[in-house]
């Protein structure tokens, strides 16, 4: 079996998640199983190591826990992109349309320098908002946008394709 299909065996359909007509895929079981997770962590950032990149930012929720090891293994430091109203300090905001609602992410004004090259991580990509916004913020900051790393990639959502078309490089596992 390839990586790519050893992490799809591990990862859990749950239909009618969080609404009715959502196939919400769970990354917990992925997460939760010692091979899974190194062979996620591993695979991206395998995709990125020659990137030079200076931080990895993660995606509350679940791009907090695979964020956090890809900067651990590429010996970076790690910047919360949060929900709104998360972070205690002076923030920047970016809302934006999600598959099911809408919702806004933060990030720490002072989270970056200008010119630093930020690696974005999240563990899925669908319509591509919440890391539409996330690459936003950074930008915003002055960051450099290195590329969007995710575990899993649902083509027919669109949204690793319009990053892509945007000139971003986009990397997934599994699609
Ligand atoms: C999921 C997932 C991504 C986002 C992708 O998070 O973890 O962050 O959706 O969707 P998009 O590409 O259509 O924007 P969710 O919004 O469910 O939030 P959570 O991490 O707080 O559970
Ligand atoms: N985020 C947006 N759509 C999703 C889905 N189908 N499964 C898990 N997370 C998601």
């Amino acid at each position: 079996m390839s990586a790519a299909e050893e992490i799809a065996a591990l990862i859990r359909a749950i239909p009618d998640y969080p609404k009715p007509g959502i196939m919400f895929r769970d990354i917990t079981t992925l997460l939760q199983d010692p091979r899974g997770l190194k062979l996620s962590v591993d695979g991206i950032a395998e995709a990125f190591k020659d990137d030079h990149i200076d931080l990895v930012a993660g995606i509350e929720a679940r791009g907090f826990i695979l964020g956090g090891a890809v900067a651990h293994e590429l010996g970076k430091g790690f910047v919360a992109i949060r929900k709104k109203g998360k972070l205690p300090s002076v923030t920047l905001s970016q809302e934006y349309a999600l598959e099911y609602g809408v919702d806004s992410v933060e990030v720490d004004v002072d989270a970056c320098k200008p010119g630093q090259r930020v690696l974005v991580i999240d563990d899925l990509i669908a319509t591509g908002g919440t890391a539409e916004a996330s690459l936003g913020l950074v930008r915003r900051l002055g960051g450099v946008v290195v590329g969007a790393g995710f575990v899993v990639d649902l083509p027919e959502l669109g949204g690793a394709q319009r990053l892509r078309d945007a000139g971003v490089n986009v990397q997934s596992l599994v699609t």
